[in-house]
């Protein structure tokens, strides 16, 4: 087969990698114009992307942040959550999710999720929840919306914050709602292999001023006023602290990036959405492979797509991945669970089962999904897994 995209570790065996980002040419024209500007930060085109953001949500505020990793520190300080406080997690996430609850001084809680979609079981939250307990960030898994309805019932019977972890899920709705816009915020991720990409990069989206003002004065060290303040009236140099912040800026190159990708990300959720469909239609057939099913892909931005590997499959999932790797196909785990790496088993706490996530994590397997994979591409994943 005519290689149609390159192995970002140029091995040239690869004929199907994993991700491609979804670079077009006005995205470097993008750049380019952010480059013309000698403000580089903290400028007019982070402005523009923070207001389509929380139009295209529909949330009242967005904050352009480095990361979706900062955007859920930020969250979870402005919430005041900190020493001595608990916040519930799922054991299947990126390990993003709990260092961020580690950074504040909190206790991460590791709960069970679904087997139907692997976000967090409403039950093992509800078994979790003791006299400490602050938050929970729910985690929209490979761009399936949890369960919001349910968990503000929670949330709102234990008096508990709801942080959302969006990384996965931009584009993603719950009843007709964007994510994000359930919880105090809502946290994005912009890293290369997401649905939108700034190469580094985060948004966090809130619908409370309060925390809106908050979250921008802590994102750049606490200081009060933006450069553009700071340069218009008065002095300078005359500006407060009025609490302890961080770096956690997004840039105008950045930003510029962001903001043309986001002219095009329902497009390119579109054919994330075709391409899963053309995988599920054809793979759910094959005996001993399940696919998740989703009657309302639409509203789903299919970041990522799973599959389980039952015991009547020729092969284990292990194998598999190495017969695909084999034949050119890059194939991974979303994810290892929380409590099986060395730190988080000293660094959190356990309240209730964790089987599900122990079963899923030797059943699934993620295959390749960008926007821009051929029919071919998927043919041949398709039909190599057939030959196994
Ligand atoms: C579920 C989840 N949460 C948080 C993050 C952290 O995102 P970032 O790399 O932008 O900090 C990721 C990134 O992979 C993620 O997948």
């Amino acid at each position: 087969m005519k290689k149609n995209h390159l192995d970002a570790f140029e091995n040239n065996a690869i004929k199907v990698p994993f991700v491609v980002p979804n670079i077009q040419n006005s995205d470097k024209k993008a750049i380019e114009l952010a480059l013309q500007s000698n403000l580089l930060t903290d400028g007019p085109i982070l402005k523009k992307f923070e207001d389509e953001f929380s139009k295209f949500t529909g949330s009242k505020y967005a904050i352009g942040v480095s990361n979706a990793t900062s955007a859920l520190h930020l969250s979870l300080k402005s919430q005041g959550i900190g020493i001595g406080d608990e916040v519930i997690i799922p054991n299947i996430t990126f390990v993003a999710t709990a260092n961020s609850v580690l950074y504040t001084g909190a206790t991460p809680v590791l709960v069970d999720v679904n087997y139907d979609d692997i976000n967090i079981s409403i039950k093992s939250v509800e078994k979790s929840i003791t006299k400490k307990t602050k938050a929970i960030i729910p985690v929209h898994f490979a761009g399936k919306s949890c369960d919001m309805s349910k968990l503000k019932k929670i949330s709102k019977k234990f008096g508990l914050k709801i942080i959302e972890d969006c990384a996965h899920a931009i584009g993603t709705k719950f009843n007709k709602t964007h994510v994000g816009n359930f919880g105090e915020t809502g946290c994005f991720s912009f890293y290369p292999t997401k649905n939108l990409t700034t190469f580094e990069g985060g948004m966090i989206i809130t619908n409370s001023k309060q925390t809106a003002l908050k979250i921008k004065s802590m994102r750049n060290h606490g200081i009060t006023k933006s450069l553009k303040e700071r340069f218009t009236k008065g002095h300078p140099w005359d500006f407060d602290v009025s609490e302890l912040g961080y770096n956690y800026r997004l840039d105008e190159i950045r930003a510029s990036l962001g903001f043309n990708q986001l002219k095009r990300l329902k497009k390119m959720n579109q054919l994330r959405q075709n391409a899963s469909r053309y995988y599920t239609k054809n793979l759910k057939t094959i005996p001993g492979i399940e696919t998740f099913e989703d009657s309302k892909l639409k509203d789903n931005s299919c970041h990522l797509y799973v599959i389980r590997i039952l015991k009547d499959f020729d092969l284990t999932r292990n194998n598999l991945f190495n017969h695909l790797l084999k034949n050119g196909i890059r194939t991974s785990v979303h994810y290892k669970p929380l409590d099986k790496f060395n730190f988080y088993k000293s660094n959190s706490k356990i309240y209730s089962s964790l089987n599900i996530s122990h079963e899923l994590y030797e059943k699934i397997l993620s295959l390749p999904l960008f926007p821009q994979i051929s029919k071919k591409e998927l043919d041949l994943v398709i039909n190599t897994i057939k030959q196994s």
